[in-house]
């Protein structure tokens, strides 16, 4: 592993593994990009899927859709995870379902054949860390690569204008420091992605004109958490006024593929069919 990005990603990641376990079930913000996530995945996959979770960490989808009578790989960059997935999938008794755990990066998939999966998902944002765009252009090709003609991709990114969004409660160091702001508004990048790692922000423009130039017809974009700004905004909204946030998520749910959530939103998704 020689690109450096890619090296310090798997620092960051796993000076604390466990959080990424908890990140989507800890509290009602996170949990919204996992239940739309979901409910896309409910509605386009076929039953009995061969699904590749690349970018899996430790296992929240692959061990969902596993529950879900799919069979699965999981694949990551940070053994740390794959090691918290091995006993997560031993808790939730899906051993059979989860075919291999795999480590390695997106932007090199040789360990799987040409045209193997009937699904492939890279959610998250594993693509917004890789680092040049030649490397995440390669990234996209392997992902496309390993997938059936006929497969759907699915790929979850950071959002630029969701990041921007929360600037003003979430970032104020970052935004101090103007040439880092500047940079982040003009090319998308972040250079100190939790301290000194590297995240690049998308906005849907951009994700779909990388997919419009492959070999795939572009499904559908999602704005995974919507309209927030706060994630201590949203869960004091959504624990002190249980019939509002109620609707509130109904609502979502009706949005989340406006070209303007899309884009506000801090993870937006892309679903693709391969040709
Ligand atoms: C925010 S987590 C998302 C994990 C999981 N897909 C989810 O949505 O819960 C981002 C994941 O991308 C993985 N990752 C980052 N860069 C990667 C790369 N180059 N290749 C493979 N995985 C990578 C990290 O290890 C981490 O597990």
């Amino acid at each position: 592993m020689k690109n450096k990005e890619v090296k310090l990603t798997k620092k960051n990641y796993e000076k604390d593994a466990i959080q990424e376990w908890n990140r989507l079930a800890k509290d009602p913000f996170h949990k919204i990009e996992f239940d739309t996530t979901i409910k896309f995945l409910k509605k386009y996959l076929p039953k009995k899927s061969f699904i590749l979770d690349a970018g899996g960490g430790p296992g929240r989808y692959s061990i969902e859709l596993a529950k879900m009578g799919h069979k699965v790989v999981l694949f990551d960059l940070v053994p740390e995870h794959l090691e918290i997935a091995k006993k997560k999938i031993r808790k939730e008794k899906v051993q059979t379902k989860i075919k291999d755990i795999v480590e390695g990066s997106i932007t090199d998939l040789s360990k799987f054949e040409n045209n193997s999966f009937d699904v492939v998902l890279c959610l998250g944002g594993p693509l917004s860390h890789v680092n040049p765009e030649s490397e995440r252009q390669k990234a996209i090709n392997e992902l496309l690569r390993v997938a059936k003609k006929g497969a759907l991709i699915f790929v979850s990114v950071m959002s630029k204008y969701g990041v921007l969004l929360a600037t003003p409660l979430g970032w104020p160091q970052e935004v101090g420091y103007k040439k880092h702001f500047e940079n982040l508004v003009s090319n998308g990048e972040d250079y100190k992605w939790r301290g000194d790692g590297y995240c690049h922000y998308f906005t849907s423009t951009e994700l779909e004109a990388i997919f419009a130039k492959k070999a795939v017809q572009i499904i559908e974009k999602v704005g995974l958490e919507g309209l927030n700004v706060s994630p201590e905004a949203t869960n004091d909204f959504a624990k002190k006024y249980p019939k509002a946030w109620k609707n509130w998520l109904a609502i979502h749910d009706k949005i989340c593929t406006d070209p303007v959530i899309v884009d506000l939103s801090g993870h937006m998704m892309i679903i693709v069919k391969k040709k």
